[in-house]
This record gives structure tokens, sequence and C-alpha cells, in this order.
């Protein structure tokens, strides 16, 4: 792999059994992350954001039936893991931020006790509990965590949600993992709070040059954080691009859809919403599985599902539209009125 590459995944796929039934429900998709980049993805409830990096660290479950021709973080192949060798990768190797930071959390002991338990089972390289230590305290005081001490000697149900993700985030980082993957890390936050543990990602992709993956619904937090953004729905990639391709010269009507949802400010009253819902995976049609609720759908949106037509760079889109022969179709004005703004930040 080449080494600037810490992740590469080759047509995932990953379906649910249950009971009689099985649900397919990743489609065959691409990733990749490069070092250092913080790459988003980003889809509305339900799209299969959490299934695809849950297979990152063998977290779907026993009903989950799941495949992939590539599943490589830097040297290690992922697909021939077995129960105990991912149990290595899982922390030291990939670290995995929840919405709910409670879950990585223990209710019952002391936040210094389980971050010197995290950084003894995932360092190696730090002999002692005072070195241990010293990492600790550096950390969460880079972090604007005050009176580490204090804090240290609390149980985590004495801080706020936002305090909690915090120290979550930090235990993350100290583990010097190649990976991060942040699920929805901001969703339960209330938007202050938001802002700043969405800073905190900024200060730590600068400092420590770790690799992330970020998940969000919400495209506007991913405006603020990444370098490289997958648009995913029903299962699939829909349009990938850097951020700069994905703001200013979106292709596929669901990107323009997320675009225009984007609030211009907090107080915005009339708010655009994609209408429709997104589809019942169990009952997809052969086609788009956005056609439905696509004002710009082609005939063959209906019929065929579109491929990701290369448009330049890295930036591809899975629309009918980009084919040669598709008529020629204009995005709606509070679309691009929101790309000209994009286009002022981006100049
Ligand atoms: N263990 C499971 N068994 C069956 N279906 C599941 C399971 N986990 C997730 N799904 C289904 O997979 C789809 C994608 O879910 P998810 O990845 O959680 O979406 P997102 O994170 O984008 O909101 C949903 O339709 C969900 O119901
Ligand atoms: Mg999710």
């Amino acid at each position: 792999m080449n080494k600037d590459l810490i992740l590469k995944v080759e047509n995932l796929e990953i379906a649910f059994k249950n009971k009689n039934e099985i649900i397919n429900i990743i489609r065959g998709i691409d990733l990749k992350v490069k070092k250092g980049q913080i790459v988003g993805i980003v889809g509305e409830s339900g799209s299969g954001k959490s299934v695809t990096i849950k297979s990152l660290l063998n977290l779907n479950g026993s009903n989950a039936i799941s495949s992939a021709n590539k599943l490589q973080l830097k040297e290690v192949n992922l697909n021939s893991l077995n129960k105990k060798t991912w149990s290595q990768i899982r922390g030291k190797r990939i670290s995995y931020i929840p919405q709910d930071p409670m879950t990585s959390l223990n209710p019952t002991r002391k936040i210094k006790k389980q971050l010197l338990d995290t950084l003894e089972k995932n360092r190696k390289d730090l002999k002692t509990k005072k070195e241990r230590m010293k990492l600790i305290i550096e950390t969460l005081n880079s972090f604007g965590i005050r009176n580490v001490e204090k804090v240290i000697n609390q149980y985590p149900h004495t801080f706020s949600g936002g305090m909690k993700q915090r120290i979550v985030v930090a235990s993350a980082v100290m583990c010097k993992p190649d990976l991060i993957v942040a699920d929805e890390p901001t969703t339960a936050l209330d938007t202050v709070v938001q802002a700043s543990v969405l800073n905190l990602f900024q200060q730590i992709k600068e400092k420590y040059d770790v690799s992330i993956i970020f998940i969000s619904h919400d495209i506007g937090v991913i405006a603020k954080l990444c370098d490289f953004i997958y648009v995913m729905y029903a299962g699939k990639i829909l349009e990938k691009g850097n951020i700069k391709d994905i703001f200013t010269d979106p292709r596929h009507p669901y990107t323009w859809a997320l675009l225009s949802s984007i609030p211009e400010n907090s107080k915005s009253k009339d708010l655009y919403a994609i209408p429709g819902t997104p589809p019942d995976m169990r009952f997809l049609s052969s086609g788009c599985p956005f056609a439905k609720r696509n004002d710009y759908a082609v005939e063959l949106d209906f019929i065929k599902e579109p491929p990701l037509f290369h448009i330049k760079n890295e930036h591809y889109a899975a629309t009918w539209l980009l084919h040669p022969k598709a008529p020629k179709v204009k995005m709606p004005k509070i679309t691009t009125d929101k790309i000209k703004i994009f286009k002022g930040v981006f100049k």
C-alpha cells in the first residue's frame, strides 16, 4: 500500500441476517484515508454510516455478514483478523469515539483509573505509572481542561456531556492510534459545546498528525472540519471529493439537497428540508436509491443504478446526469446561493 495511505477499503459489503431474512445495508463502497487527513462521511440517518465504520473495528455484531476485497490498515490486513487479534487493533491502532461518551466511560471508576488502564493496555512504550500520569495530565491540560488533578479524581457522572466527550477524545489521542473514528461525536451536545468539541478535533489534527474519520448527518459540521468528504445514501457513496469540490462544485442532486439544508445562521427560519424519507433497505428498487426524491432524476435513474462517474482528480458522483448524453440541468437557486457563499470562503 502507498505509504501515505492509512486505510484502504475496497468493495465493502455488509448485510444483516434477521430471522429468515437477509438485508443488504452496505452495497459495495470504497474508502481511503491518507496520513493526517480528516475524512468526513455524511448522509441522513439510516444511510449506513455507523455500520460502515463499525466494520473497521469488527463491532457490527454476530448477525452481520461482511465482506471486502480489501480492508487494509497500513500493514495490517483487517480481513484476516480473528477475535484475539481484533482486540489488539481496537484502541491501539484504531480508536473509536461514539456519539454517547458513556459508551466508552465506566461509570464505576474514577477518570484517573480508567485513563491509566487504557494507557497500560494500549501504550506499552510507557513503562511506569509515573510516565502514564505525566501524559494524562499534559494531554488534558492541552485540551483546555482546568483543575486537571481534581477532575481526574472524579467519577464520569459529575461531568457535563461536553466534558465527558473531551475526556473520551483525550483518551483516544493518548493511545496514539493510526486512525481515530468518531461517530457523530458532537450530535448529542448543544450548539455551543458542539463548537468547542469541533475545535478540539481541529487542534488534534494540527498537533498530532493523526488521521480521523468523522461521521455526521450534518454537512455543516463536516464543512468545519474535513479535508475529504464521502456523501453516503442507502449504503452507497453518491459523491466523493475534497472539501472544495463538494462545497463549490457539487454534482449529485443529493449533495445539492444536503448543502441547501445548511442554515445560514442559527436564527434562520425557513430551513430547506429534503422532501420524503430514505428508502427502506428491505425493499430497495433497482435504480438510483435517491431517484424517488430527486426532482432532477432522469428516466434511467429509475431503472439502473448509476456508477460513480469521474469528474476530476479525486471527485466522483453517481448520477446519470454526468453521462455525456444526459440532458443538461441547472441546480436549484437555493443551492447556487449557498455555493456562492462557500466560494467566498474557499477563495
Ligand atoms: N444489527 C443490525 N441488524 C439489522 N439492521 C441493522 C443493524 N444495524 C444497523 N442496521 C440497519 O442498517 C441501516 C444503517 O444504519 P446505520 O449505519 O446505523 O445508519 P447511520 O449511522 O447512517 O444513521 C439502518 O437501516 C439500520 O436499521
Ligand atoms: Mg449512525
